[in-house]
């Protein structure tokens, strides 16, 4: 699928068959999150640029690479890309977060938001958005879109699962927007969620259901 980066790498596709489970428990299904955040973060990054820098190793002096360029910034959008956020911030301990609060109205499934605080000059950073569940788009799409209101520029889309409907509503919303997942399932549901898929993030993350 076109602009859709697939992490296919075996420990990833097998935490998330684990996580699709039904029986896995809610700590399970959290841990499992944070460790594929961190995976994903890994392969979003992978082309940051990189500047030389002089140090010295016990033995003598050399140049060494060292990550150069902009400041990352996680976008959290709230509940569930908070469980992804936590493995990310793992790899990358200086990033900053900003956290966008939206919910799906469940009889339009459009987003309605809450919540947003992010941290200052977003047009001089990376902006990687942290929601586990792309499914209809329309949250993705809504916080994409409020982040780029916000001054931010250059924009990285993190997901778990993403449909193929959500897939293609976000990329004809935002073409300039890259996307990793995890895996891209088979469709949606009549009810907006990804089948086979997982279930609730949210509820399965904080057992809310
Ligand atoms: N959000 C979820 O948590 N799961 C889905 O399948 C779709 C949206």
């Amino acid at each position: 699928m076109q602009d859709v980066t697939v992490v296919d790498h075996p420990l990833v596709r097998h935490k998330l068959t684990l996580m699709r489970k039904k029986d896995t428990s809610t700590n399970s299904f959290r841990q499992l999150l944070k460790e594929i955040g961190g995976l994903l973060c890994y392969e979003i990054t992978r082309d940051l640029p990189l500047q030389t820098v002089e140090i010295e190793t016990p033995l003598m002096p050399m140049s060494a690479p060292a990550i150069a360029g902009k400041k990352l910034v996680f976008a959290a959008i709230l509940r569930s890309g908070m469980g992804m956020l936590e493995g990310m911030l793992e790899l990358v301990p200086a990033a900053r977060v900003a956290h966008v609060g939206l919910y799906r109205d469940p009889e339009t499934l459009g987003s309605v938001e809450y919540y947003f605080k992010a941290p200052t000059a977003l047009g001089d950073r990376l902006v990687i958005v942290v929601d586990p569940m792309l499914a209809t788009g329309n949250t993705a799409i809504a916080a994409v879109q409020r982040l780029k209101d916000a001054g931010a520029r250059d924009i990285r889309m993190a997901c778990l699962l993403a449909a193929p409907e959500g897939v293609e509503k976000f990329h004809a919303a935002h073409p300039d927007v890259r996307v990793w997942t995890a895996a891209v399932d088979e469709r949606l549901n009549d009810h907006g969620y990804i089948v086979p898929g997982l279930g609730d993030a949210g509820d399965r993350m904080y057992g809310t259901k």
